[in-house]
């Protein structure tokens, strides 16, 4: 790809704006990124959270690391480099997404700080909110929903999060989530911070 590409790409305004959508929405947009290990819950939580929220006719998607990565991200692996072009190209979606007017979920392990700091610049501060879930490896390790710790703890997943490759957890996330409460719990507070946020009417 030479210069001449990018120079010769120019952006197309619309009428329709994420202002209008929002107004018409009765909500405003915004990504709620899960950060946290495999297995501490996050894409639990993101559901409960979405089920509430669409009863309540808010306007969700939730992005699911492993459903992404059987699509769009599927020639990636989980190296540092894979792991990064995988959130990059997450972000772009939650950045067309917000345009749309939705509330964003995203539920990606997304293990390296650098990589949130690069999310939360892509989007803008206002529009990224940084969930933590944080849950001791050893109960990740004993839900093993996916039986991929035991894999990777007999040498047949390699990079694995928590065991060969590193985890780094946010030193101060909008929210902070106990992954051993309940997905009822966790999702209300989340409710509330929406709430507070001016993002949604109730809470
Ligand atoms: S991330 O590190 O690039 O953010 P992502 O959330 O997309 O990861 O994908 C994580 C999911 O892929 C896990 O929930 C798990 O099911 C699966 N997986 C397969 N191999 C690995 C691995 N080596 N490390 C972490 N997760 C893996």
């Amino acid at each position: 790809m030479n210069d001449n590409f990018h120079n010769n790409i120019i952006w197309q305004k619309h009428s329709i704006t994420r202002i209008k959508r929002e107004y018409k929405n009765g909500h405003k947009a915004i990504a709620v990124w899960f950060t946290g290990l495999s297995g501490s819950g996050k894409s639990s939580i993101a559901n409960f959270l979405e089920k509430i929220l669409f009863q309540r006719k808010i306007n969700t998607y939730l992005l699911d690391g492993d459903n992404i990565r059987s699509g769009l991200c599927s020639d990636l692996g989980f190296n540092v480099s894979d792991r990064e072009e995988n959130v990059r190209r997450l972000g772009e979606v939650v950045k067309l997404m917000l345009d749309s007017g939705m509330i964003v979920l995203v539920s990606v392990i997304s293990p390296y700080k650098y990589q949130r700091k690069m999310i939360c610049e892509m989007l803008g501060k206002k529009d990224f909110l940084e969930v933590f879930v944080n849950t001791p490896i050893s109960i990740c390790e004993d839900r093993d929903p996916k039986g991929l710790y035991r894999k990777a703890r007999i040498g047949k997943i390699s990079d694995f999060t928590g065991v060969q490759s590193k985890y780094e957890p946010p030193e101060s996330p909008d929210v902070l989530l106990d992954g051993t409460d309940s997905l009822e719990k966790n999702s209300r507070k989340l409710i509330k911070v929406l709430y507070s946020y001016k993002i949604i009417p109730f809470y």
